[in-house]
This record gives structure tokens, C-alpha cells and sequence, in this order.
């Protein structure tokens, strides 16, 4: 698969040992020293994105131009007109991206674990949910997109503090408190390479087909549940 990496920053450059380690790949680089455009892109198979949000969204009619499949990491900037509507201008043109906030393959585990959570209220008296997030000085963006998603995934107001430290990788920690009892729910990122993994896993599903993702804006996570549903794996299981 020939890859176009826009960002060779502290998680594009890990995506380019991890795709280069394997047989098949290639991977061409753009920064600030060589600019992402229609023409520069149009002869890779798929194109992953570890810009700032501000950055990737300055690029995306080049990307849209260039025609090539997409996934982006990229966090902190929203959709030009919403998501929904970017997402039908995508499957206008035929085209079809992936995004994620946290490229984690386990985040799907604690998806599941948040919607659990979310009912509580049914049974617990007074529950308050809070939402605590830790990444490296650097990170631009506050709260981290992945603490928007739990936000998202819960599906009601949650106060998010965030605090910027050392080199952290990334620590979410939602906690569900009644005036009887405590539960926590943590998601600490113990390596960036996890980041790479996944959205070189999302590459090689855009790549090859599999699972049958129609034009259009996917979410990583959903891609992941259905690739699961649709794995020989889960075909075997009683
Ligand atoms: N979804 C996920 O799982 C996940 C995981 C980790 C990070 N992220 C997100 O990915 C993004 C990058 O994170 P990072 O920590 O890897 O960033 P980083 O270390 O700051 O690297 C950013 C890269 O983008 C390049 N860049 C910045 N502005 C540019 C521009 N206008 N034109 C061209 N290139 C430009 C930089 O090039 P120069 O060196 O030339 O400036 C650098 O190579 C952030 O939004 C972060 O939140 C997502």
C-alpha cells in the first residue's frame, strides 16, 4: 500500500516504523517542508493524517481533490458544515474516510463499559459523572477529543477538567460518584505506537475493501464494531 503521511510529528513518525517494518508498504511524508496537494497525492493507494486539527482542515480540499481514501487522527477542528453534511459531500464524490479521535483498538472495550455506565441513573440515586483527562505540554487542544467522545458515548453533561503534564500519552479517567459508593473507569496509553497501529489498521481496511464501508465520513470505533461482527471469529462462536 503506498501511504501519503501528513505529519511526521511524535505519532506520524511511529506510523512510519510500524507501516515500513511490514512487507507491502510504503510510506511518503508531508510537513511544513513539503506541502500536501491534489496533484502530489493522487498516486497513493490511501492517506493518513497526524496534523493538528487546524492544519488538516486547511488541506481538506486538496484531499478531497486528490480523490485517495483518508483516515485522520487529526483532533481539535470540526467539520467544514457538520459532520453529517461533510460526510454526504464525501459520499457525493464517492468517496470514503475514516476519522478517529483515539486510534486505540481496546477503546472499544471501554465504549462498551461507558454505555454500561450511562444507565446508572436508572439504579443509583444522584449519581454526577466527572471526566478527567492528562496529555503531554504540547497537545493543542483541550479537552482531548477522546474525552469529547466518552462525553459523546455517555450521552448527557459530564464536567471534563484536563491537565497538560510532562510527556503523557494520553489518561482518561470517568468517574460516577453517589453519596454511597465510587466507580472509575481508566484508559491509560502506555505507547504511541498503539495510535499508528490502529490507523494503519484503518488504512489497510479502506485498502482492501474489508468491511464493505459505503462513501462517505466513518467513525473509526464504528469500524472496528463492524469489522468485528463481520470477523470469521465471531462466525465461530456459539
Ligand atoms: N486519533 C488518535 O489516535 C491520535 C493519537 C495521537 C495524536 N492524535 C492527534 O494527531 C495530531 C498530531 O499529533 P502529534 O502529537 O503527532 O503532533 P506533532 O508531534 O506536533 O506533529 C505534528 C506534525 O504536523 C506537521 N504540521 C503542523 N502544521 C503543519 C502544516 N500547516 N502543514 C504541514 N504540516 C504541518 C508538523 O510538521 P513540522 O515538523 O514541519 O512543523 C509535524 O510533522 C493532533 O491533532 C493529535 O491530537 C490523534
Amino acid at each position: 500500500m503506498k501511504i501519503a503521511l501528513l505529519g511526521k510529528g511524535k505519532t506520524g513518525r511511529l506510523l512510519i516504523e510500524l507501516a515500513e517494518s511490514r512487507p507491502g508498504h510504503t510510506v511518503s511524508v508531508f510537513d511544513r517542508a513539503r506541502r500536501p496537494s491534489a496533484s502530489l497525492l493522487e498516486h497513493h493507494d490511501c492517506i493518513v493524517s497526524f496534523l493538528p486539527g487546524d492544519a488538516f482542515m486547511a488541506y481538506i480540499p486538496d484531499l478531497i481533490a486528490s480523490g485517495v481514501p483518508v483516515v485522520t487522527g487529526s483532533t481539535g477542528f470540526t467539520w467544514p458544515g457538520g459532520r453529517t453534511a461533510f460526510s454526504r459531500e464525501l459520499a457525493g464524490k464517492g468517496l470514503t474516510w475514516i476519522s478517529g479521535s483515539n486510534f486505540s483498538l481496546g477503546m472499544n472495550l471501554v465504549y462498551t463499559m461507558i454505555h454500561a455506565l450511562r444507565d446508572a441513573e436508572a439504579l443509583l440515586q444522584g449519581a454526577r459523572y466527572e471526566l478527567h483527562e492528562v496529555h503531554h505540554t504540547s497537545k493543542k487542544d483541550s479537552p482531548s477529543g477522546t474525552a469529547l467522545s466518552w462525553k459523546e458515548w455517555l450521552g448527557r453533561e459530564v464536567h471534563i477538567t484536563s491537565e497538560r503534564t510532562g510527556d503523557v500519552t494520553g489518561l482518561h479517567t470517568l468517574t460516577l460518584t453517589t453519596s454511597h459508593e465510587k466507580i472509575s473507569l481508566t484508559h491509560e496509553a502506555l505507547d504511541r505506537k498503539l495510535f499508528a497501529e490502529g490507523a494503519l489498521w484503518a488504512a489497510e481496511q479502506l485498502c482492501t475493501g474489508k468491511p464493505d464501508l459505503a462513501p462517505g465520513l466513518h467513525e473509526f470505533r464504528e469500524t472496528v464494531q463492524r469489522y468485528l461482527i463481520t470477523s470469521p471469529l465471531n462466525e465461530e462462536r456459539p
